[in-house]
């Protein structure tokens, strides 16, 4: 398999500026990848800055049923597309065909928002000055927008940039995670396949030198970020007079109260602190639970966590497959070392296998230990007790970050009152933090990012409010 960009409607092949491209479980070369030259990138931000206007003339409903072909060609090719991303990055195939199936949907999402590009009229007589006055406004496309995507849903999260972006009639330059960049290429395939214009696509492979070149340049007009805090600032620092749109990571928190169904609770909080490695921005990462039921809950959790089968990320029943690296697996090690110095328990897992980490749950790690207050992005939860559900919602807003948390109880409105109180872009009642539908408004506050995904919040960063004022004559 080969990872190329494309440019201007061309495939391009550097040879001095190839990389092997791992399985990081088996860790086989399973294919190459060319990095873009900074000549490339270049080219790529003139194509797509000369096509702008061109896309912006197709009409909406020719949009609209290009975005829903390349969901239905996507469909027809569910296995292949699973498949790539599970060799490419370890992510079981039960997962990466749940990514798969969502991307389509992504895509469909932003097939219907084509047709809902709707202005207002505006009539004028609000001021003594605008008697004879009316103003209609448009949703105008912004031109250029940059989709700078990670390596965890290497599929979806590439979906609801280019989705978006092209349903309100941008062109776009793509740069790819350097992990994932083989279903990247595919899927860059696939979306000319479906018809999107030749040009309306200009993706570039490349690392930090690639971002800072399309970021630093005036022709870009929106950048949409998803990726780790550090990158984020520097491309803020970097980016001027442009709107910049950023999906960054969490430490999310789910609280479990004493009233909540246990077992239920357990269940979803090992499900999903651990799928993707716990590779995930909203992942199960602080878990509060309820001092009078700590120990069944730690029982209950202790055993769903371990009956978790981890191995191989082809077999349909692996539910823990590898890390995207070695690196980031050593990391996990190093980081529960810190919090088993600082006091923690490991109640089970704090094993590496190459990049696997078996599934681990802390108990009581302090506050300032890593696994509490950094983001993990990896298969570590921890469980710490709380009194009272003022003090679990002082723990849960203790954080840098605040994008989404989860909380379980029976209690209506002590739910609503922990969901008030909370700094996060989402709250889930009954359910973990690691919980998003596609259609849904997905984003953070403080140093979780800024702006919302999902297609119809998306479009509204990706487009301007375009005013034509007519003054009546007579
Ligand atoms: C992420 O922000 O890591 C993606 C979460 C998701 O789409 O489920």
């Amino acid at each position: 398999m080969k990872a190329q960009s494309y440019v201007n409607g061309e495939w391009v092949c550097n040879d001095e500026n190839s990389l092997p491209v791992y399985n990081p479980y088996t860790k086989e070369i399973i294919g190459e990848q060319f990095q873009a030259t900074e000549v490339d990138v270049e080219r790529a931000i003139s194509s797509a800055f000369a096509t702008k206007k061109e896309i912006a003339k197709i009409p909406s409903h020719e949009r609209a049923a290009i975005l829903k072909k390349a969901a239905t060609l996507l469909d027809q090719q569910k296995e292949k597309f699973a498949k790539i991303i599970s060799l490419e990055l370890g992510k079981p195939m039960r997962f990466t065909l749940d990514e798969v199936a969502r991307s389509v949907e992504t895509l469909e999402l932003s097939a219907e928002e084509a047709k809902r590009l709707i202005g207002e009229t505006l009539p004028g007589d609000v001021s003594s000055r605008g008697s004879k006055a009316i103003a209609v406004t448009f949703k105008v496309p912004v031109g250029v927008v940059a989709a700078i995507t990670p390596f965890n849903a290497p599929l979806n999260l590439v979906a609801h940039k280019i989705g978006p972006a092209f349903a309100a009639g941008n062109s776009i330059i793509f740069k790819p995670a350097t992990p994932t960049t083989l279903v990247a290429t595919e899927f860059v395939k696939l979306l000319m396949e479906a018809g999107f214009p030749k040009t309306s696509i200009n993706m570039v492979l490349g690392r930090r030198d690639a971002v800072q070149q399309i970021v630093k340049d005036d022709r870009v007009n929106v950048i949409s970020f998803t990726g780790g805090l550090v990158a984020s600032k520097n491309i803020c620092k970097l980016a001027g007079i442009k709107k910049v749109l950023l999906e960054l990571g969490g430490n999310a928190a789910t609280v479990v109260h004493h009233d909540a169904n246990l077992v239920k609770a357990a269940k979803m909080c090992a499900r999903t602190a651990f799928s993707n490695s716990g590779q995930s921005c909203i992942s199960v990462q602080r878990i509060y639970v309820q001092k009078s039921v700590l120990n069944d809950f730690v029982n209950l959790m202790r055993e769903e966590v371990q009956a978790l089968k981890v191995g191989d990320p082809l077999l349909l029943d692996t539910d823990v497959g590898s890390m995207v690296d070695e690196n980031n697996a050593q990391r996990m090690i190093d980081w529960v070392d810190e919090a088993v110095s600082m006091g923690a328990e490991v109640l089970c897992g704090a094993k590496r296998e190459n990049a696997i980490v078996h599934p681990t749950l802390l108990l009581n790690p302090p506050h300032r230990s890593k696994v509490v207050c950094d983001e993990v992005f990896g298969p570590i939860a921890s469980i710490i007790p709380y009194e009272t559900i003022d003090e679990a919602i002082e723990a849960t807003n203790n954080s840098e970050f605040g994008l989404q948390a989860g909380i379980f109880t029976n209690q209506m409105d002590l739910a609503y009152k922990f969901a008030q109180s909370l700094d996060v872009g989402g709250v889930v009642i009954n359910g973990t933090s690691n919980f998003r539908l596609d259609h849904w408004p997905y984003g953070g506050v403080k140093n979780s990012g800024i702006g919302r995904e999902g297609p119809r919040y998306a479009i509204e960063d990706m487009t301007e409010t375009k005013m034509i004022v007519y003054q009546i004559n007579n």
